[in-house]
Protein backbone atom coordinates (compact mmCIF):
# COMPACT_ATOMS: atom_id res chain seq x y z
CA UNK A 1 0.00 0.00 0.00
CA UNK A 2 1.44 3.78 -1.03
CA UNK A 3 1.36 6.18 2.04
CA UNK A 4 2.12 9.75 0.93
CA UNK A 5 3.35 12.39 3.28
CA UNK A 6 5.58 15.09 4.29
CA UNK A 7 9.48 14.47 4.34
CA UNK A 8 10.17 13.70 7.87
CA UNK A 9 13.61 13.78 10.26
CA UNK A 10 13.66 10.33 10.63
CA UNK A 11 13.13 9.55 6.73
CA UNK A 12 16.35 11.72 5.19
CA UNK A 13 18.38 8.26 5.15
CA UNK A 14 16.24 6.49 3.09
CA UNK A 15 16.14 9.28 1.09
CA UNK A 16 19.26 10.18 0.15
CA UNK A 17 19.65 6.68 -0.79
CA UNK A 18 16.60 6.72 -2.58
CA UNK A 19 18.12 9.92 -4.73
CA UNK A 20 21.38 8.31 -4.97
CA UNK A 21 19.69 5.27 -6.45
CA UNK A 22 17.23 7.29 -9.29
CA UNK A 23 18.26 11.06 -9.82
CA UNK A 24 22.00 9.98 -10.41
CA UNK A 25 21.56 8.62 -13.65
CA UNK A 26 19.20 10.94 -14.83
CA UNK A 27 20.29 12.13 -18.14
CA UNK A 28 17.91 14.91 -18.79
CA UNK A 29 19.14 17.56 -16.10
CA UNK A 30 23.08 19.30 -16.02
CA UNK A 31 25.25 16.79 -13.60
CA UNK A 32 26.24 19.75 -11.46
CA UNK A 33 22.77 19.68 -10.84
CA UNK A 34 21.92 16.23 -9.52
CA UNK A 35 25.01 16.31 -7.67
CA UNK A 36 23.83 19.29 -5.81
CA UNK A 37 20.70 18.19 -5.02
CA UNK A 38 21.31 14.58 -4.26
CA UNK A 39 23.56 16.34 -1.50
CA UNK A 40 20.90 18.40 -0.21
CA UNK A 41 19.91 15.35 1.28
CA UNK A 42 22.90 14.20 2.72
CA UNK A 43 22.17 13.55 6.07
CA UNK A 44 25.10 15.37 7.28
CA UNK A 45 23.26 18.61 6.06
CA UNK A 46 19.80 18.12 7.32
CA UNK A 47 20.54 20.53 10.42
CA UNK A 48 20.67 23.00 7.45
CA UNK A 49 17.85 25.82 8.44
CA UNK A 50 16.42 26.19 4.92
CA UNK A 51 15.60 22.66 4.45
CA UNK A 52 13.54 22.03 7.65
CA UNK A 53 12.04 25.41 7.44
CA UNK A 54 8.12 26.66 6.78
CA UNK A 55 8.97 26.87 3.18
CA UNK A 56 10.37 23.59 1.88
CA UNK A 57 8.07 21.63 0.78
CA UNK A 58 9.04 17.97 0.21
CA UNK A 59 6.72 15.33 -0.01
CA UNK A 60 7.60 11.50 -0.28
CA UNK A 61 5.64 8.24 -1.07
CA UNK A 62 5.97 5.26 0.47
CA UNK A 63 5.74 1.51 0.20
CA UNK A 64 5.54 -0.44 3.29
CA UNK A 65 7.84 2.15 4.85
CA UNK A 66 10.08 2.68 1.75
CA UNK A 67 10.66 5.56 -0.29
CA UNK A 68 9.17 4.79 -3.37
CA UNK A 69 8.43 8.75 -4.81
CA UNK A 70 9.69 11.91 -3.72
CA UNK A 71 8.47 15.48 -4.97
CA UNK A 72 10.55 18.48 -4.16
CA UNK A 73 9.76 22.23 -3.59
CA UNK A 74 9.23 25.46 -2.11
CA UNK A 75 6.28 27.45 -0.99
CA UNK A 76 6.07 31.47 -1.69
CA UNK A 77 3.75 33.86 -1.65
CA UNK A 78 0.85 31.94 -2.12
CA UNK A 79 3.29 29.68 -5.04
CA UNK A 80 4.20 26.13 -4.95
CA UNK A 81 7.09 25.65 -6.38
CA UNK A 82 8.32 22.22 -7.76
CA UNK A 83 11.44 21.97 -8.57
CA UNK A 84 11.47 17.68 -8.80
CA UNK A 85 10.20 15.11 -8.95
CA UNK A 86 11.39 11.12 -8.56
CA UNK A 87 9.73 8.12 -8.51
CA UNK A 88 11.66 4.95 -8.44
CA UNK A 89 12.17 3.05 -11.82
CA UNK A 90 10.01 -0.11 -10.52
CA UNK A 91 7.32 2.28 -9.94
CA UNK A 92 6.68 4.19 -12.51
CA UNK A 93 4.12 4.52 -15.36
CA UNK A 94 1.61 3.02 -12.57
CA UNK A 95 0.40 6.74 -11.95
CA UNK A 96 2.63 7.13 -8.85
CA UNK A 97 4.06 10.30 -10.15
CA UNK A 98 0.60 11.99 -11.04
CA UNK A 99 -0.55 10.49 -7.41
CA UNK A 100 1.86 12.63 -5.56
CA UNK A 101 1.78 15.91 -7.54
CA UNK A 102 -1.83 16.08 -6.88
CA UNK A 103 -1.86 15.17 -3.04
CA UNK A 104 1.16 17.78 -2.59
CA UNK A 105 -1.03 19.96 -4.12
CA UNK A 106 -3.94 19.43 -1.90
CA UNK A 107 -1.82 19.46 1.03
CA UNK A 108 -0.85 23.26 0.11
CA UNK A 109 -3.87 24.23 -1.37
CA UNK A 110 -5.30 23.44 2.10
CA UNK A 111 -2.87 25.93 3.64
CA UNK A 112 -4.34 28.64 1.13
CA UNK A 113 -1.74 28.45 -1.25
CA UNK A 114 -3.18 29.52 -5.00
CA UNK A 115 -1.68 28.47 -7.75
CA UNK A 116 1.40 25.28 -8.46
CA UNK A 117 4.35 26.37 -10.88
CA UNK A 118 7.02 23.44 -12.56
CA UNK A 119 9.63 24.20 -14.89
CA UNK A 120 10.79 20.92 -17.14
CA UNK A 121 12.92 20.70 -20.27
CA UNK A 122 11.48 20.47 -23.37
CA UNK A 123 12.70 16.97 -24.04
CA UNK A 124 11.43 15.82 -20.91
CA UNK A 125 8.53 13.93 -22.64
CA UNK A 126 7.10 11.91 -19.83
CA UNK A 127 7.40 14.84 -17.43
CA UNK A 128 5.84 17.12 -19.55
CA UNK A 129 3.16 14.56 -20.26
CA UNK A 130 2.60 13.89 -16.71
CA UNK A 131 1.98 17.69 -16.06
CA UNK A 132 -0.17 18.32 -19.42
CA UNK A 133 -2.80 15.03 -17.85
CA UNK A 134 -2.72 16.62 -14.54
CA UNK A 135 -3.84 19.54 -15.62
CA UNK A 136 -1.35 22.20 -15.83
CA UNK A 137 -0.32 24.26 -18.63
CA UNK A 138 2.47 26.10 -20.51
CA UNK A 139 2.87 29.76 -18.89
CA UNK A 140 6.19 30.88 -20.50
CA UNK A 141 8.90 29.05 -22.27
CA UNK A 142 12.34 30.44 -20.49
CA UNK A 143 15.24 30.50 -22.86
CA UNK A 144 18.70 30.14 -21.56
CA UNK A 145 17.93 29.12 -18.28
CA UNK A 146 19.29 26.98 -15.74
CA UNK A 147 22.44 25.85 -17.56
CA UNK A 148 21.68 27.64 -20.21
CA UNK A 149 19.44 24.87 -21.40
CA UNK A 150 15.52 26.22 -22.34
CA UNK A 151 12.79 25.27 -20.03
CA UNK A 152 9.42 25.25 -20.18
CA UNK A 153 7.42 26.89 -17.30
CA UNK A 154 4.20 24.95 -16.59
CA UNK A 155 1.30 26.05 -14.03
CA UNK A 156 -1.92 25.27 -12.78
CA UNK A 157 -4.15 26.96 -10.06
CA UNK A 158 -5.02 25.33 -6.86
C1 LIG B 1 8.64 11.66 -14.93
C2 LIG B 1 8.29 10.67 -13.82
C3 LIG B 1 8.25 11.42 -12.49
C4 LIG B 1 6.89 10.11 -14.13
O1 LIG B 1 6.43 9.35 -13.02
P1 LIG B 1 5.38 8.15 -13.21
O2 LIG B 1 4.93 7.71 -11.88
O3 LIG B 1 5.95 7.13 -14.10
O4 LIG B 1 4.20 8.93 -13.98
P2 LIG B 1 2.67 8.47 -14.11
O5 LIG B 1 2.58 6.98 -14.08
O6 LIG B 1 1.86 9.26 -13.14
O7 LIG B 1 2.36 8.94 -15.60
C5 LIG B 1 1.44 9.99 -15.90
C6 LIG B 1 1.50 10.28 -17.37
O8 LIG B 1 2.79 10.80 -17.72
C7 LIG B 1 3.16 10.31 -19.02
N1 LIG B 1 4.33 9.41 -18.91
C8 LIG B 1 4.91 8.93 -17.77
N2 LIG B 1 5.98 8.17 -18.08
C9 LIG B 1 6.08 8.16 -19.43
C10 LIG B 1 6.98 7.57 -20.34
N3 LIG B 1 8.01 6.82 -19.92
N4 LIG B 1 6.79 7.79 -21.67
C11 LIG B 1 5.78 8.56 -22.11
N5 LIG B 1 4.87 9.16 -21.28
C12 LIG B 1 5.03 8.96 -19.96
C13 LIG B 1 1.97 9.56 -19.56
O9 LIG B 1 1.13 10.48 -20.22
C14 LIG B 1 1.33 9.07 -18.27
O10 LIG B 1 -0.04 8.78 -18.41
P3 LIG B 1 -0.48 7.32 -18.99
O11 LIG B 1 0.30 6.29 -18.21
O12 LIG B 1 -1.96 7.29 -18.70
O13 LIG B 1 -0.13 7.33 -20.43
C15 LIG B 1 9.29 9.48 -13.76
O14 LIG B 1 9.43 8.93 -15.05
C16 LIG B 1 10.66 9.88 -13.23
O15 LIG B 1 10.94 9.83 -12.03
N6 LIG B 1 11.55 10.29 -14.17
C17 LIG B 1 12.92 10.73 -13.86
C18 LIG B 1 12.94 12.10 -13.19
C19 LIG B 1 12.18 13.17 -13.95
O16 LIG B 1 12.19 13.27 -15.16
N7 LIG B 1 11.46 14.02 -13.17
C20 LIG B 1 10.68 15.11 -13.71
C21 LIG B 1 11.48 16.32 -13.98
S1 LIG B 1 12.20 17.02 -12.57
Amino acid sequence: MIKIEKLKRADITNAYKFIQKNLMDFPLSPKHSRVHWAERFNPKYVADDLFWSEDYACVVAKSDGKIVGLVNGYLDSGIVWFSWLLIDKKFRRKGLGSQLTLATEQIYKKKGYHKAVAETLPNNTRSNKLLKKIGYVIEAKLRKHYAKQDYFQWAKWL
